[in-house]
């Protein structure tokens, strides 16, 4: 498999673009590999280092993934999105199936981190967590509290990871 190599900050604005439909961020701990559509998130540069900011529930499978194993992959579509995918791993846990085998999709080996990519949406940012942060809803505006964070849906924990390697996948 062919990948690449790409600066993330030319592709800063195709990523922002995308988190408006939802990307794709993948965890791995032991042999379980996992992944979850988000569309919360941003590329910056944090403590001058080039980082991908990640909100993840607390209640998600994948934060607890994050927990025992602090690297996730983030892969963006290009072109044609897959529905199925998109519908599995946005709405299905982890907990209850192999989401990467129901969704159909193809495990690319990583460059640097433990955790795999996804071939079927290319650009490819792997990331070790420098940082995490649980979000304080309580010194949120009200209006954001009541839209967004109830009793059943816990706050979020938000995750600095320092891009480690960016590419776009080829055949
Ligand atoms: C378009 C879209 C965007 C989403 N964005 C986020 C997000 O930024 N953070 C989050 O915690 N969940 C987000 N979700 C929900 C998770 O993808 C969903 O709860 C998923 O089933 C969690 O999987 P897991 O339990 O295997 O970790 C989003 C879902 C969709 C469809």
């Amino acid at each position: 498999m062919k990948k690449q190599r790409i600066d993330y900050t030319d592709y800063a604005n195709t990523i922002t673009k995308a988190l408006k439909k939802g990307i794709f961020l993948t965890t791995k701990a032991g042999e379980k590999v996992n992944s979850m559509v988000i569309g919360w998130g941003h590329v910056g540069q944090v403590w001058n280092l080039p980082v991908f900011v990640a909100y993840v529930r607390d209640s998600r499978y994948t934060r607890e993934l994050l927990d025992q194993n602090p690297e996730f992959t983030i892969n963006v579509p290009i072109g044609d999105v897959d529905k199925k995918a998109f519908s599995i791993c946005g709405s299905k846990s982890g907990r209850d199936m192999d989401k990467i085998n129901e969704a159909g999709l193809t495990l690319v080996p990583p460059e640097v981190i433990s955790v795999p990519g996804i071939k079927e949406f290319p650009l490819t940012l792997e990331c070790k967590v420098l940082y995490r942060q649980e979000e304080n809803v309580s010194e949120l505006p009200e209006d954001i509290q009541k839209k967004f964070y109830g009793i059943e849906t816990g706050a979020h924990i938000i995750y600095f990871g320092q891009i480690l390697a960016a590419y776009l996948i080829e055949d």
